[in-house]
């Protein structure tokens, strides 16, 4: 089946979503970023990968984690960096998305790193550019995170193992809204995880067949039950204002991982978050900072896979 993030050879040309990837190329990414973990966090062994081409970070919502480290992943790859501020930009003056990008591309920009708060806004930014423009979606909406994905599966694979059909993983929180979890999914689905569970307040669990094959529960404590790995979510605290959730305190009374409740996993569970985190809301401080949290490991992995996903797309 053809794919806009494809070659008709089947190789990688855009990274717009892990919908679809098989666990071939899956695995090739974090084969990849495993070998490139010691160069993500220091030394100059990789500055010719990408010398000569230039890197582009066009968000137009924030971030810290997902634009810094494709920073850093781009410097350590030798690429020339522009990091767009959208802010100072003439995208106040109420240029498009397309015309931005547009006019960058003229200067030389080889490869564009986008967030934007559409859905599908990334591919359409691919759709408009030239034939030797790459893309990656740094996060559309509540569509896709993919190279988050790729991060949450490679901090996985590192704690628990390369047969995830052993493995039981819950996903918690505001699942509705979150680009990480649509991701995740489609990750965890194609490497063969052995149960997806899913738990979170009604209001905030998609039923757009998003959950279709998760076991699926409102109850926190009985979801913890006996799992390998807990990956809560961030809640989006504007859906306080559309009244999805009734307060912040009874949010985390119901739906906090606490040391109490964190018992009811494996003893050897690891506990992650994309970031960034509501301590106090969906998270304990405790929790958070304790023996099970791979949390900043989770950060590190990010230098890692996106310079992996960069070399797959620009290298040779
Ligand atoms: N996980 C993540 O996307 O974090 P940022 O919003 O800080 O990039």
């Amino acid at each position: 089946m053809s794919s806009p993030q494809l070659h008709s050879d089947g190789r990688l040309r855009h990274l717009l979503t892990l919908e679809g990837m098989d666990a071939a190329m899956l695995r090739g990414l974090l084969d990849a970023a495993e070998s490139l973990r010691p160069q993500a966090m220091s030394g100059l062994s990789q500055r010719n990968v990408l010398a000569g081409r230039t890197v582009c970070t066009l968000f137009f919502e924030p971030s810290t984690r997902t634009r810094s480290s494709f920073q850093l992943a781009a410097k350590r790859l030798g690429a020339d960096t522009l990091n767009f501020n959208v802010a100072t930009s003439s995208s106040s003056k109420g240029e498009t998305a397309m015309d931005t990008m547009r006019n960058l591309e003229a200067m030389g920009v080889d490869c564009f790193v986008v967030r934007h708060a559409e859905n599908g806004a990334v591919a359409a930014l691919a759709a408009g550019a030239g034939a030797a423009t790459r893309f990656i979606n740094a996060g559309d909406g509540r569509s896709n995170h993919p190279t988050q994905g790729l991060l949450d599966m490679l901090s996985l694979r590192q704690r628990k193992g390369g047969d995830f059909s052993r493995l039981k993983i819950l996903i918690a929180g505001d699942v509705k809204h979150s680009r990480v979890a649509r991701s995740d999914l489609h990750a965890l689905r194609a490497l063969g995880a052995g149960e997806i569970r899913v738990c979170g307040p009604a209001s905030l669990l998609p039923d757009d067949g998003t959950l279709r094959d998760c076991t699926v529960t409102q109850d926190f404590d009985a979801a913890l039950d006996g799992v390998d790995a807990v990956m809560m979510l961030r809640l989006q605290r504007e859906r306080m204002e559309e009244g999805l959730v009734p307060s912040l305190e009874r949010y985390f009374r119901d739906y906090g991982l606490t040391p109490e409740r964190l018992r009811r996993a494996k003893s050897d569970a690891i506990v992650m978050h994309p970031g960034p985190m509501n301590r106090g809301v969906e998270i304990s401080d405790a929790v958070a900072d304790g023996p099970q949290s791979v949390i900043l490991d989770q950060v590190s992995n990010g230098v890692a896979v996106r310079m992996a996903v960069m070399q797959a797309l620009l290298a040779g």
